[in-house]
């Protein structure tokens, strides 16, 4: 998102979208059709009236920031979105008008904004008791912890709290290395795994990595349906793992991570069948297989409850957050009971890690979404946007490739098909006017030139409509 900024700050750009005449060639069949007769479509009805907001506006809130908050935050939009409330699939700003979150805290909010089951478990929670630490038993930490170990297939059921998908990772990095007695550590280009000193080692992607020493770690091919140099030959990719393993390591190997839908990078799928052949070649290089569902997790992808799953593997190593708490600061790993027993060998502790209110707003998450049948939500209302998507790509040549599962989905605009040029300014452009028509999608890829659409889970078909007739609407003004 650092290249997104430095995108919106161009003034070539900020001309564009002030007055956008330019043209964008459309493919014939969409010209025959006119674009120009299509209606600006309006946001689906619903029952909600916010609170009216008496606090500081954009301006004062945007200076403040300015003034107190590291310059390295970010923030979305050319007029910054001073976001004040927020219920289920929609957010309000400080004039109470409505958008639809098609981005949920940036894959964060799973159950809905301000769902009452987890406002009242938390709230109810912070009456008793809001911290205490694991020295002390409290029965949240471990109804939690049975809750989530119940979601587990095979021998993962141990499970380590933390605060964060970075802590997550860190943590899970250490039993890789402390378990193989190795140290090298393979990732895919074009990950995230996190900013810490540690994580972005892990993750592959230049606008994230500063400049700093990161550890032994290897990024090998990216199995990119789209734009991978082998294309969906998940045989091939494999290939090129076990060909770094012999040449570019001792041979020996600590672990291996990988997104199972890679987010920050863009929504990109892992070539079928990927995952099976990796974690063999791991294996047999003394390493241990790490699933980071940080975004995956919890039934979004809607075929299966954990990302990993659709690549029928089960890893060594699972770690979570976002989703996990619907908005509150949680993280997990969960693993087997003989790796997990490596961090006993010192004294490993976390201060809110697995604290009373966290885990039990994290267990009414994990109720909500059972509840209210969220997986299978998310694989209807995911397919059917993918299908309506995918019509569209037929209609705009700007759609180089719509992918996803679920409620994780990508839409990759490209200048060029053949050549799958990044549609940069274009993207930054249509950003804006999908907010105009209030909706608020997220963007990635290295080249910032992918809508990532990834709601809250509570997200509706009607939603869905309303999402793709504006983006054809939006694409059709370009
Ligand atoms: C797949 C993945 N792993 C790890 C992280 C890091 O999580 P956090 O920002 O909670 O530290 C992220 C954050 O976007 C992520 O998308």
């Amino acid at each position: 998102m650092g290249l997104e900024r430095k995108l919106t700050n161009r003034s070539f750009l900020r001309a564009l979208i002030k007055n956008r005449t330019w043209g964008y060639c459309s493919s014939s069949l969409g010209s025959e059709r006119g674009f120009s007769a299509l209606a600006a479509p309006e946001l689906p009805a619903f029952d909600y009236e916010p609170k009216p907001y008496k606090g500081p506006l954009a301006d004062e809130v945007f200076g403040k920031r300015k003034k107190y908050l590291g310059p390295s935050i970010f923030h979305y939009y050319q007029k910054p979105l001073n976001i004040v409330e927020g219920k289920m699939q929609y957010l309000f700003d400080e004039n109470g008008r409505r958008y639809l979150d098609a981005f949920a805290g940036i894959v964060t909010v799973s159950c809905g904004h301000c769902h009452p089951d987890v406002l009242s478990a938390i709230t109810e929670q912070s009456k008793l008791l809001q911290h205490a630490t694991t020295i002390y038993l409290h029965h949240a930490i471990a109804d939690f912890a049975e809750g989530l170990a119940s979601k587990m297939p095979g021998n993962l059921k141990v499970v380590y709290f933390v605060n964060s998908g970075t802590e997550a990772n860190e943590l899970a990095m250490l039993m890789a290395r402390l378990y193989s007695g190795n140290l090298g550590m393979i990732a895919l280009r074009n990950a995230y795994h996190g900013g810490s000193s540690s994580t972005i080692g892990l993750t592959a992607l230049n606008t994230w990595k500063y400049p700093i020493p990161q550890g032994e770690i290897h990024h090998v091919l990216n199995p990119n349906p789209y734009r991978g140099v082998f294309g969906s030959d998940a045989k091939l990719y494999a290939e090129d793992v076990q060909d770094h393993i012999e040449h570019g390591t001792s041979g020996r190997v600590a672990g291996f991570i990988a997104e199972t839908i890679q987010g920050v990078g863009g929504a990109v799928e892992l070539a079928p069948g990927y995952l099976k052949l990796v974690y063999d070649i791991v294996r047999k290089a003394g390493g241990v297989c790490i699933a980071d569902e940080v975004q995956t997790g919890f039934g979004r992808t809607g075929s299966h409850y954990w990302g990993f799953e659709t690549q029928e593997v089960i890893p060594d190593i699972v770690t979570m957050a976002k989703g996990i708490g619907n908005g509150l600061p949680l993280g997990a790993v969960v693993t087997t009971p003989e790796i997990a027993s490596v961090l006993a060998q010192k004294i490993q502790f976390n201060t809110f890690g697995g604290n009373p209110v966290c885990s039990a707003g994290g267990l009414a998450v994990l109720r909500v979404l059972d509840k209210e049948k969220r997986q299978v939500h998310c694989a209807e209302v995911g397919s059917h946007m993918i299908e309506r998507l995918t019509n569209l790509q037929h209609k705009h040549d700007i759609i180089g490739d719509v992918r996803g599962r679920g409620l994780m989905v990508g839409v990759e605009l490209v200048t060029d098909r053949k050549q799958k040029t990044p549609a940069k300014a274009e993207t930054a452009v249509l950003f804006e006017s999908l907010r105009e028509l209030g909706i608020l999608v997220g963007k990635g890829g290295l080249h910032g030139n992918v809508f990532r659409i990834k709601p809250p889970m509570c997200f509706t078909k009607t939603d869905a409509d309303f999402l793709v007739d504006a983006l054809d609407y939006a694409i059709s003004k370009l």
